[in-house]
């Protein structure tokens, strides 16, 4: 159980609510490695041990859809020309509903989101989702991503337990999977933000199980995000990918989705 606690005496009352929404422990000086922050900033992750053997401790983790990658990604990342775009499909349909079921810092879903589609997102850890409903709540507030912002919506649930009722009149069209691969330490691809991640929450060593349940909801497809090396999840070959440097998408095209 992870703790929480406020940078400013004027949020204890916010964390203290925090802490009750999501099942955290409220402590006033917490001193475990890893510890959430509510800062007039935002709620933050904050590392105490040093993972990465660099000289200064990693800075906190807040997600953050109006600067940094994110917002860079938005304005220059390519539009619905980019492969991510292509790969789920997205002008394909109107206004595609897609789930992301492996949701994480939801960097992946404002892409989806900012080029028009609908997207739940769905994220398991308590920690991550809490971190992302905060960033989606200031989001709002932001006159410039408010309107991309609406379009997303968070479910903190387990993607392998989701059926045909977890989604009341909005199912998917297309399901996008993320899962954590376990990566060496030293590894290029290891960002201090999935660095943490594997710490906190582990490496999301049951995602095989993912694939069927999603191919059996997605109307249109499943999309898997996977290193460009890794096997295919669950050993099942797609009906195609799509490569780029260091990641592959692999393509489900849904039975649903194919004339009888
Ligand atoms: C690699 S991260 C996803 C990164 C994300 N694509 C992004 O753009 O920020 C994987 C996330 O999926 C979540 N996850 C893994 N298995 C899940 C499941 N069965 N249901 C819901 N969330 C899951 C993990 O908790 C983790 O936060």
């Amino acid at each position: 159980m992870i703790s929480i606690t406020s940078s400013d005496n004027i949020l204890i009352p916010s964390t203290k609510k925090i802490a009750h929404q999501w099942g955290f422990i409220y402590s006033s000086s917490p001193t475990s490695p890893f510890f959430l922050q509510l800062t007039p900033q935002g709620l933050q992750l904050v590392q105490t041990t040093n993972l990465q053997n660099t000289n200064s401790l990693p800075s906190p983790i807040r997600i953050d859809f109006s600067s940094g990658s994110v917002a860079h990604r938005r304005i220059f990342g390519g539009g619905k020309g980019q492969t991510i775009a292509k790969a789920v499909g997205l002008n394909k349909l109107p206004i595609p509903i897609i789930l992301d079921a492996t949701a994480g810092m939801g960097k992946d879903a404002f892409i989806f989101a900012s080029l028009g589609a609908k997207v739940i997102l769905m994220e398991r850890s308590p920690i991550v989702a809490a971190l992302l409903n905060d960033a989606l709540n200031r989001g709002l507030k932001n006159e410039e991503i408010a309107p991309i912002i609406q379009r997303m919506q968070l479910l903190h649930d387990d993607a392998r337990y989701m059926n045909d009722t977890t989604f009341s009149n909005i199912r998917p069209d297309i399901i996008y999977l993320d899962p954590m691969f376990p990566h060496k330490k030293k590894s290029a691809l290891v960002k201090k933000e999935m660095l943490a991640f594997q710490q906190i929450i582990g490496s999301d060593s049951d995602s095989d199980q993912l694939l069927n349940i999603c191919q059996q909801i997605a109307h249109k497809r499943v999309v898997v995000k996977r290193p460009i090396k890794a096997p295919f999840l669950d050993n099942t070959t797609p009906s195609f990918s799509m490569k780029m440097k260091k990641h592959r998408f692999d393509i489900y095209i849904s039975n649903n989705n194919k004339p009888a």
